[in-house]
């Protein structure tokens, strides 16, 4: 019903430089041309222009829409793709002069997201984001498609057929918010029983295509995870993983995209909560291209949109196999500790190297001393227990225990919070 295929279309492409725009120029129409490509079409042309501001009707001043058209003619493209935000009325009123479909940057990157959603939820928040995409763009169809028909008073095919969709597409979107908010409580369940268990998680961030999954997949080859029950119901991009004896839970995100459209931030905020919540980031980066630093700040600011910005980031440079002679290595910045991790995913190189470096970070932030507590301190004694965090115990003379203990810093802080009645004996130091 509101299938518009995109795939294995002939497309004509449009990029429009700002005049007030000084970004990346060159690099970005190589970016678009490859998202483009993505989508599994065929790129005829690629038409580039420079502008002062966007026109109301056409996005493009009238001239440049008249001069697509007619590339549209002669190459008999069925589609052209926009590497531009437009309104719904931009859209209409270009398929109506290129009498082709239009697809604009929002709708692309939707249409790459559909094909790599991994997870049930992500295909969920994918749909959900396409199906608000299209309910905007749902105005009296695609009739300007068709030839006019119909006079005053009469109510074609087309507007019934209209309000069918528009209910149809309410239903379907109740629908999924519905399984939405149930993989997000499983989610959640997944996310208490960790905290609990005490087990930290590494989530990876990065660039699409920077190589994510590949690297998430190498890290977990040897794991076990069929018979690991705790994780059995929860996503599928969450693994466990050891890393130098130490447990923790790998967790793969939905790769970034330059100007993310921002209500696909939103659709994928609770998918990347995963981000804001670890406890540490392994931010993955394609070391053969030349773009990965202008990637990088683009990751950085969305990290920062949901709220993650403050979580320390290992710095992962993959696809070393590409450069000429570049050796699995870690190095850390000596002002500011850090990390960086140069591997090939896809080539099983640095995988050892950078485990150790994962260890090493999530061990550093953790504390370990003496504390005194007296006889009326049994449920924080408890409490200490069950996050195993007691390394030794002994009874006071006094009354009350003699502990050392061990734990994340965060926890120290958090337990130092809610029993202000712990005294370090030795000061407790990571
Ligand atoms: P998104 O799902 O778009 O976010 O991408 P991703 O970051 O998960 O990347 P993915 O793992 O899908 O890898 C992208 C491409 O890079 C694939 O074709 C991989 O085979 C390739 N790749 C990944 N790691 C390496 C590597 O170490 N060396 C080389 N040469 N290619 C790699």
């Amino acid at each position: 019903m509101f299938e518009r295929p995109t795939h294995g279309g002939r497309a004509i492409l449009v990029h429009v430089k700002f005049k007030s725009d000084h970004s990346l120029g060159a690099d970005d129409i190589q970016e678009f041309k490859e998202l483009a490509a993505s989508t599994g079409g065929t790129c005829l042309e690629l038409i580039t222009g420079s502008t002062y501001k966007p026109q109301p009707k056409y996005f493009v001043g009238k001239g440049k829409a008249e001069e697509i058209a007619e590339r549209v003619k002669h190459h008999q493209a069925d589609l052209v793709i926009f590497d531009h935000q437009l309104s719904p009325a931009q859209e209409r009123n270009l398929e109506a002069l290129f009498r082709c479909r239009v697809l604009d940057r929002t709708g692309l990157i939707l249409d790459i997201f559909a094909q790599r959603a991994r997870s049930h939820e992500g295909k969920l928040q994918v749909e959900l984001a396409q199906l608000r995409y299209l309910s905007t763009r749902l105005v009296r169809g695609w009739s300007h498609l068709e030839r006019q028909k119909g006079g005053v008073g009469l109510r074609g095919p087309g507007e019934m057929q209209l309000e069918t969709d528009r209910r149809l597409l309410g239903v379907r979107i109740r629908s999924i918010r519905k399984r939405l908010k149930k993989v997000d409580t499983q989610r959640e369940q997944g996310r208490q029983s960790r905290i609990k268990a005490e087990i930290p998680t590494v989530a990876l961030v990065g660039y699409t295509n920077a190589g994510k999954s590949t690297l998430f997949n190498t890290l977990c080859n040897e794991e076990i995870y069929a018979a690991d029950q705790l994780f059995a119901t929860l996503d599928p991009t969450l693994r466990r993983l050891e890393v130098d004896g130490m447990q923790v839970v790998l967790a793969d995100t939905v790769g970034f995209i330059r100007q993310l459209p921002h209500d696909l931030v939103a659709a994928f905020r609770a998918t990347l909560t995963e981000t804001r919540e670890a406890d540490l980031l392994l931010h993955v980066m394609d070391a053969s291209d030349e773009r990965s630093d202008a990637y990088r700040e683009q990751v950085d600011a969305v990290l920062k949109e949901v709220g993650a910005a403050d979580v320390p980031q290992i710095l992962v440079y993959n696809k070393i196999d590409l450069l000429k002679s570049q050796p699995p290595e870690v190095m850390t910045d000596v002002y500011t500790d850090q990390n960086s991790v140069w591997v090939s995913a896809l080539q099983d190189l640095g995988m050892e190297e950078l485990k150790k470096v994962i260890a090493r970070q999530l061990d550093g932030d953790m504390v370990q001393g003496q504390i005194m507590l007296d006889s009326q301190a049994g449920a924080l004694r408890a409490s200490l227990y069950q996050k195993g965090s007691v390394l030794d115990e002994n009874i006071a003379n006094a009354g009350g225990w003699e502990m050392k203990i061990k734990l994340a810093k965060k926890d120290y802080h958090r337990l130092r919070k809610q029993f202000p009645e712990i005294h370090a004996l030795q000061a407790l130091e990571g």
